[in-house]
């Protein structure tokens, strides 16, 4: 059994939950008078503008509704209740690759946002509930596009900087969008990069809804304009008026859509709320990182993914912290980047992916050694299971021993923490994200909807509603449904399943197993192996084509893909092949899915009725024992030549 860390004490006595005694109260609070612990929070941290009629609305699960009738702004909660009190704090501390930085106060942030409102509304006709794209490298922009669109009650889609023309055309098209904003590039690795080129690309197609593109000048690289469609942020932002009054909206008026991975189709919009989800966003800013007035916060995700929208612009915001936001890469212009950056800006709380760690451990073991990190007090680490070795580096080199580690898990669909260490009060194990926030009913489940006992794995499950959950799949009610409630009950009821397995170990502490669908995990980002299988088989010299996932020793997951080739001459062009199959994926998707691993097979194992036994080929890749039985397969023998060409 693993070692157990207590939480600093100097730290506990300051910090908002400070043992496990006020732990366990919450959580008692919260099964006892579920809605009443619900009612309270939302009084307390949310500045209404009407208050809500009900807490919960059940009525149509599991589409859930929470503070019906209830009023807000996100961007009153995020900005405009803080001029009182925060006006001149830093709001966002940003950091160009280059070096260059920028300090954006609660005020400056209030008039640019408001600004971008204007323009949105006024030159673009942007109105409440109407879906705007952005596609943007990390630059304070991005954060302003944002809260504008939330300012007037649009309806956000971020597209990761890293996807492609085609996977941004199918999403800009999903989502119906008016506008697309993004920048000419930015910069990566020391060198520009292009934005704006694969945005003029998407839209060649299918894109009649979007009929505007605004233009943020970062790396001010030659680009092409469109006259009538494309427009200059730089030039028109200080032509609008630094005043917007903010939409009122409804809490359940939807704030954001995310596009994610499922296990099968194509990728799905995450729909979230306006209430429910800026209550979560603060609260776990507030508890899990234990943010204190003067801190200052770091989170190293991308924007483009659910932990920059929760922790890097939103919860932040929110509770009136400083943000900081870094542009480029962790190895520019070496390994020390990110502890000189902690050095620098005295960060409090730092906030990363068990893929970075991996990779910054093995690059620099002994680098963090020259930068004074001791202003660090909480750790966090998020988007995949943290190897013990990698916790222990990062607990000892970079907390110095000294800092609490919340290993958070979490996931697209559930807007914020959900299970994770207290900092102040949990004592934290290597590889567990230890217990349920108070009030997030979280629970491993049998087949049967039975618990699982200590030790055995289970599906993670989450048996009651929570504020921040995903509201519906945009335009895809059935598969919201499906996806979510169509797998797991408990008491007969259809109960929200993760896609997750889990266990208790001995000490009842949650253990995250991984996905137990067909979603790979690359780096903390999610990939659907049918997405991927999608493209593969466009490829005119293939046949027929399988993707898992191989364990990866700094990406957590690779990709591995078995192709079955059209006829037998191909086999001597399988270089070729990979280079070819490469691009297709990299013009489909995006560098993200590009394959690590290709095996040329003459067959997959197949049901008699045809279905591929992707339970056999996920093991195989693993370098699992293969459990199944395969004496029902149309040819049992196909996944002994399999493992022998695996092998070699
Ligand atoms: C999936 C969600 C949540 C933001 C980043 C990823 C995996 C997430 C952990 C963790 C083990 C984790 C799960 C989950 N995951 N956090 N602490 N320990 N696994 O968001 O792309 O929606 O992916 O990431 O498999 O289902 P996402």
């Amino acid at each position: 059994m693993s070692q157990v860390f207590e939480p600093n004490r100097e730290f506990s006595k300051n910090a908002r939950i400070k043992n496990m005694c006020e732990y366990k109260e919450l959580r008692l609070q919260a099964e006892e008078d579920f809605e009443g612990y619900w009612d309270k929070l939302a009084k307390e941290k949310i500045d209404w503008f009407e208050p809500y009629d009900t807490v919960l609305d059940e009525s149509n699960a599991p589409f859930y509704s929470w503070f019906n009738g209830g009023k807000l702004n996100v961007t009153h909660q995020c900005l405009g209740r803080h001029l009182k009190t925060r006006k001149n704090k830093a709001a966002i501390i940003w950091e160009g690759e280059d070096g260059k930085k920028r300090i954006i106060t609660y005020l400056q942030l209030y008039y640019r946002v408001n600004r971008l409102a204007n323009l949105m509304k006024n030159q673009f006709n942007i109105k409440k509930g109407d879906r705007v794209v952005l596609y943007l490298p990390m630059i304070p922009e991005a954060a302003f596009a944002m809260l504008a669109c939330a300012k007037i009650g649009a309806v956000h889609s971020i597209v990761f900087g890293g996807f492609s023309a085609e996977a941004l055309r199918d999403r800009v098209i999903d989502a119906d969008a008016k506008l697309v904003i993004t920048a000419d590039g930015a910069f990566r690795r020391g060198q520009p990069y292009m934005l704006k080129p694969v945005v003029d690309e998407a839209l060649k197609e299918g894109c009649e809804c979007c009929k505007k593109v605004l233009i943020v000048q970062r790396n001010f690289e030659d680009i092409d304009y469109v006259p009538g469609r494309d427009y200059v942020y730089n030039e028109m932002i200080m032509n609008e008026s630094q005043h917007c009054d903010p939409e009122p909206m409804d809490s359940e008026d939807p704030l954001f859509l995310l596009y994610t991975s499922g296990s099968t189709g194509k990728p799905k919009g995450v729909q979230h709320s306006s209430a429910g989800y800026i209550l979560w966003a603060q609260y776990t800013m507030e508890h899990v990182f234990d943010v204190k007035e003067n801190d200052t916060f770091w989170c190293t995700a991308d924007v483009g993914w659910i932990t920059g929208h929760t922790y890097i612009v939103y919860g932040p915001l929110a509770m009136g912290a400083t943000t900081i936001m870094y542009e480029g890469v962790p190895t520019f212009p070496d390994v020390g980047r990110w502890w000189k950056m902690i050095e620098e800006h005295r960060v409090n709380q730092f906030y990363t992916a068990p893929t970075a760690i991996r990779l910054l451990h093995k690059l620099g073991a002994d680098e963090p050694k020259k930068y004074d990190l001791s202003s660090l007090q909480v750790l966090g680490t998020v988007g995949e299971p943290i190897n013990p070795d990698a916790w222990m580096w990062y607990y000892n080199e970079i907390g110095g021993g000294n800092c609490s580690i919340v290993d958070t898990w979490w996931q697209t669909e559930t807007g914020g923490h959900m299970i994770t260490p207290l900092p102040g009060a949990t004592p934290i194990k290597p590889g567990s994200a230890t217990f349920p926030l108070p009030g997030i009913m979280a629970e491993i489940i049998d087949e049967e909807g039975n618990p699982t006992p200590k030790g055995e794995k289970g599906f993670l499950c989450i048996t009651k509603p929570w504020p921040s959950m995903i509201r519906n799949i945009w335009g895809d009610s059935e598969r919201f449904v499906k996806s979510y409630f169509g797998d797991c009950k408990k008491d007969g009821k259809p109960v929200y399943f993760s896609g997750d397995g889990a266990m208790y170990d001995d000490d009842g502490y949650i253990v995250i197993t991984g996905r137990t669908d067909d979603v790979i995990n690359v780096s903390g980002h999610r990939l659907g192996t049918a997405e991927i299988e999608a493209v593969l088989a466009h490829h005119s010299n293939v046949a027929e084509v399988a993707v898992a996932g191989k364990p990866d020793d700094i990406k957590g997951e690779g990709i591995f893909a078995y192709i079955v080739l059209k006829g037998e001459d191909s086999i001597g062009e399988e270089i070729e092949m990979i280079q070819e199959l490469n691009k297709l994926i990299i013009k489909e998707i995006g560098n993200i899915a590009k394959l690590d691993d290709i095996l040329f097979v003459p067959g997959l194992p197949k049901t008699r009725s045809g279905k591929i036994m992707r339970r056999i080929l996920r093991s195989i890749a693993k370098g699992e024992a293969i459990t199944q039985d395969t004496s029902t397969l149309e040819d049992p023998s196909i996944v002994t030549t399999i493992e022998d060409l695996f092998k070699r």
